[in-house]
């Protein structure tokens, strides 16, 4: 790939300020919105992989684990292109490079594919294709902070104010995306009727080797003892921090600015301890109570 694209990228991100509209209730990217028909058309295929998450949720990680297994742990290949190129983000449509819907129509099949989309707003076409989907959770209170320190960084999404303007505007699921309720709510609802692989961060987090294990088992790939380990290597927090491929780096920093935080910031089941005030913790436990009353689906908020 051509990077000087992200100069041209850069230029138009001086002047850019980044508008929400909504979407049967779900606030998105203004340019998300404008390529409403196109996105909802998607034409999926049998053999796609699609990797659904809210934002933060460790959506990178999985894309490196399903990449390496596709690939049989074939590192250098795996270093092919930045990750947000080699797996299109269907959501994205900034200009003047290809909207994700373009750049996935032009890939040769089996595809990897990633959207933020709650699963109401998934293009039909995955389920008349019945695509497999690995879904990555991560408990609510590590998601709100990772994203806050992304909304600073990230120049094409709000900027977040303060923690505590923040604290309100998440729960209230007034960020790009929407509600992380409703988010992990309806696509674990949704578990048992499509092929989807519901996967928890902790989980990847306390045992990964258990969990890729369990993402090349729904996959239905054979892998070798061997390169199960180069995956679990290479998707390690440390070595993908490091990696220019998967840290987001090659990204000018008007685009994203890893001086505010870093992309591959820390990585850890927990870190709203250092965020939370005691007040926030009641106010959040309350709510949060209240929304996953009966949904049958719990997360760790520490290990
Ligand atoms: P933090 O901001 O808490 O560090 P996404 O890819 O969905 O945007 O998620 C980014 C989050 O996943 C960041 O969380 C990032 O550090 C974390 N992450 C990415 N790769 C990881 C890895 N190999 N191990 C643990 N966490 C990882």
């Amino acid at each position: 790939m051509d990077l000087s694209v992200f100069d041209l990228i850069a230029e138009q991100m001086k002047n850019f300020s980044v508008k929400m509209e909504l979407v049967d209730g779900v606030p998105l990217p203004d340019s998300t919105w404008e390529m409403w028909h196109q996105f909802w058309n998607f034409q999926a295929r049998e053999d796609d992989i699609l990797i659904a998450t809210f934002p933060k949720a460790g959506t990178t990680w999985m894309q490196e684990i399903v990449d390496l297994i596709m690939l049989q742990g074939d590192v250098e290949k795996s270093m092919r292109a930045p990750c947000f190129v080699k797996v299109p983000f269907l959501d994205l449509n900034v200009k003047p490079l290809p909207s994700g819907v373009e750049a996935a129509n032009v890939m040769p099949s089996p595809r990897l594919l990633k959207t933020h989309m709650p699963i109401k707003l998934l293009p039909p076409s995955f389920w008349e294709k019945d695509v497999k989907v690995v879904y990555v959770a991560r408990n609510a209170k590590d998601c709100m902070v990772s994203y806050y320190y992304f909304q600073r960084m990230n120049k094409g999404l709000p900027d977040p104010g303060t923690w505590d303007e923040y604290f309100s505007t998440f729960l209230a699921g007034d960020v790009a995306w929407g509600s992380w309720f409703d988010h992990v709510i309806g696509w674990w609802n949704a578990r048992d009727k499509h092929r989807i692989l519901y996967m928890f961060y902790e989980d990847m987090v306390e045992d990964p080797e258990r969990e890729i294990r369990k993402v090349i088992k729904f996959l239905g790939k054979d892998v070798s003892e061997e390169v199960l380990q180069t995956i679990l290597h290479h998707t390690s927090f440390e070595v993908m921090k490091n990696n220019p491929m998967a840290n987001y780096s090659v990204l000018p920093s008007v685009v994203m600015d890893q001086s505010i935080s870093k992309f591959m910031r820390k990585g850890k089941v927990g870190d709203w301890k250092n965020h939370f005030s005691v007040s926030q913790n009641i106010a959040f436990d309350k709510e949060y109570k209240e929304k996953m009353e009966g949904s049958g689906l719990t997360f760790r908020e520490e290990l």
